[in-house]
């Protein structure tokens, strides 16, 4: 989950273009007038006479509606704002002066956030955005299908600019086996604990607002909007956990033993306007010495977030050097995560925040920095074309592993989901990859998303030939609206298949009343909850046939619901959109379903 900064950054451009038009002064009567000038797009697409007068609402849409550049009047007031502002700070130079002093004054003059957010979150882009201003030709069409991307349609920047495809060494070897249903292993199975999304906040108020006018509410400076009260382990409310619970939670999986541990990103508070690189390093060095302190024997494998770097999302290619570069962060990734790493995958990791170590003989696993592909990291505007070559890397390691006969886990944080966060010119070409190598890759474990969710890869979408599975672990923060939760994977150990899962929440309604302390509980296991003998490719892919053919909710479906939101699902119950919905994110591969 992301504070989408790209909404809030349009949004004071579109917010200050139509307040500064001086004649026209924001009235929240319509029609509203827009003054139309200097939009180079707009010069192109009207003819002259139009040009250069104020319109009125009506023909604004009318103009949106015949021009086909969206369904919205957002949309086009968006890009027409954006434009006249660009232009309007440009210099010839590009150093765009007072740019930013005008946006944050927009913004606490509208009070479209509360002041200290206003200057926190443009000052902390300010870098990033001097800087694609002055290597990119932003226009408005480009930012505003970011912030819009369903409504304000425009062109998918990557995929449409540079069709790139990363090359694969060869063909799929034909005598290949994976998981069938009926297997079985003599070896002892281990036990895998996937932690994801910590989002720690040392600011909780216990007793502070938890519904409140910032992105991110249990502070005690929080600005209520009710009475409702945070409670004393987290809140339902837009709050992120605070660490006595995630000691809880470690106390508590420490009891157990577990043969690894992955560890899957995002470690820091939603209130991204208040961080700094400091902050930010001290979290991961703190983070890291609470899971040694819990897990002195046990490996980590940890995985990048998008949360991790200041500012949230910003992630620039290894060619961004100097005062932008990104070695503050993967300088310290090397040193937090040296007690688990070795050698040569720390040194993958100083360069691009990814590495491959050999788990056990015959097991590899592969983690991802899954900021490559993020829509919201805007430095791939500049050039997206497999960032720090990191899927050329992953096919290599790829292949690498099949000549030796390993068996692969890929770890990540932002699942490689269609309609999510990652660019669909990234996820094509991992899939590629994916079906390339299916039969080593035995399990794809993600986070991110918060929720309890499983993909399934197919060849296309048909649908009908299903090829890998990814688990979207839930995360430990209740943001938003979320017990906390945790997962544990049971792994043949022979061929690594997955064998089952048990995920455990806490039951913050009950724990927030309770003198006793918390209780983590099982809230299911996959292969009881489902009635599935394993958990092999086709098995899930049988059971996902029969919640879509099934017409009615099937009891089966209602429990993947529930899970999804970790025990916490919304009142309504999920009518035929939220089923669609739902099951449509289910399936992933080199395609768009456009029926979703
Ligand atoms: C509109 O554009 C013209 C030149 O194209 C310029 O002279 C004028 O100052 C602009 N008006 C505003 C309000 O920006
Ligand atoms: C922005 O760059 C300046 C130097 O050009 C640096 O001092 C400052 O710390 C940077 N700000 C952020 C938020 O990285
Ligand atoms: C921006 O546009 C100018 C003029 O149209 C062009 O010369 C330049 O190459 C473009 N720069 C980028 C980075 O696309
Ligand atoms: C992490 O930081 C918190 C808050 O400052 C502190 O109470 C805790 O002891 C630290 N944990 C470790 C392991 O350093
Ligand atoms: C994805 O599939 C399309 C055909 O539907 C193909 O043209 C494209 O090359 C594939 N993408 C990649 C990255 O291979
Ligand atoms: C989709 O995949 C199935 C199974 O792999 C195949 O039989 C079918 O021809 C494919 N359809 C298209 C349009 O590629
Ligand atoms: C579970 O699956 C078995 C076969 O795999 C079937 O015989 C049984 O009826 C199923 N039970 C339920 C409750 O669906
Ligand atoms: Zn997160």
């Amino acid at each position: 989950m992301v504070l989408r900064k790209s909404a809030l950054f349009g949004f004071l451009l579109l917010f200050g273009f139509l307040s500064l038009s001086d004649s026209h002064p924001i009235n929240k009567n319509l029609p509203v007038y827009i003054r139309f000038n200097a939009s180079h797009e707009y010069r192109n697409t009207v003819s002259s006479n139009e040009f250069n007068k104020p319109i009125t609402l009506s023909r604004v849409q009318e103009y949106s509606r015949s021009n086909n550049v969206g369904s919205s009047l957002k949309c086009f007031a968006c890009k027409e704002a954006l434009n006249i502002a660009l232009w309007k700070f440009r210099t010839p130079d590009r150093k765009y002066t007072g740019l930013f002093k005008f946006v944050i004054s927009v913004c606490e003059r509208l009070n479209i956030e509360p002041s200290p957010i206003c200057s926190g979150i443009v000052n902390a882009m300010k870098n990033e955005t001097q800087y694609l201003l002055k290597h990119l030709n932003v226009t408005g069409e480009m930012v505003c299908g970011l912030i819009f991307p369903s409504t304000c349609k425009t062109l998918d920047l990557s995929w449409n600019r540079d069709k790139w495809v990363v090359p694969i060494a060869s063909p799929r070897p034909q005598n290949t086996m994976s998981l069938t249903k009926n297997f079985k292993s003599k070896a002892k199975p281990l036990r895998v604990l996937q932690i994801s999304d910590l989002h720690i906040d040392f600011q909780y108020k216990p007793g502070s607002p938890n519904n409140c006018k910032e992105p991110l509410c249990c502070h005690k400076d929080s600005t209520s909007r009710d009475n409702a009260k945070a409670g004393y382990w987290g809140d339902y409310g837009s709050c992120d956990v605070p660490y006595w619970t995630v000691e809880n939670f470690f106390q508590h999986v420490s009891k157990e033993k577990f043969d690894y541990i992955i560890w899957t990103g995002d470690l820091p508070a939603h209130n991204d306007w208040s961080q700094t690189k400091e902050s930010q390093l001290f979290l991961l060095k703190n983070l890291t010495k609470t899971i040694l302190k819990y897990f002195p024997n046990t490996p980590v494998y940890p995985a990048l977030g998008n949360h991790e770097s200041f500012p949230v999302n910003s992630f620039p290619p290894a060619y961004v050097t100097n005062t932008n570069s990104i070695n503050w962060l993967y300088n310290a990734l090397v040193d937090a995560w040296s007690p688990w790493l070795k050698k040569d995958a720390l040194q993958t990791v100083r360069k691009s925040g990814f590495y491959t170590q050999l788990v056990k003989p015959g097991l590899r696993l592969i983690s991802l920095n899954m900021n490559y592909c993020n829509t919201e990291n805007y430095w791939m505007l500049i050039n997206p074309v497999d960032p720090n070559g990191e899927l050329e890397w992953l096919e290599g390691a790829l292949h690498k592993a099949e000549q030796v006969n390993e068996k692969v886990h890929i770890i990540g944080h932002i699942p490689p989901s269609i309609g999510g966060d990652c660019l669909d010119v990234w996820r094509s070409n991992y899939y590629n990859i994916i079906m390339r190598y299916r039969h080593i890759v035995r399990g794809q474990f993600f986070g991110h998303t918060h929720k309890d969710e499983l993909e399934i890869l197919y060849t296309n979408s048909s649908l009908s030939e299903p090829v890998s599975v990814a688990y979207i672990a839930p995360s430990i923060t209740t943001f938003s609206d979320l017990n906390p939760g945790y997962r544990v994977y049971e792994m043949d150990g022979e061929q690594w298949n997955i064998l089952d899962h048990q995920t455990y929440i806490l039951n913050l309604a009950k724990a927030n009343q309770l003198i006793t302390g918390p209780q983590w509980e099982l809230e299911y296991s996959a292969k009881n909850a489902y009635n599935l003998t394993t958990l092999s490719v086709e098995s899930w892919h049988e059971l996902y046939q029969n919640w879509m053919h099934t017409r009615k909710s099937s009891i089966s479906f209602h429990k993947y619901y529930s899970y999804y939101y970790k025990g916490h699902p919304p009142k309504e119950v999920c009518d035929a959109a939220c089923r669609k919905q739902l099951l449509c994110s289910i399936s992933a591969g080199n395609f768009t379903v456009t029926s979703c």
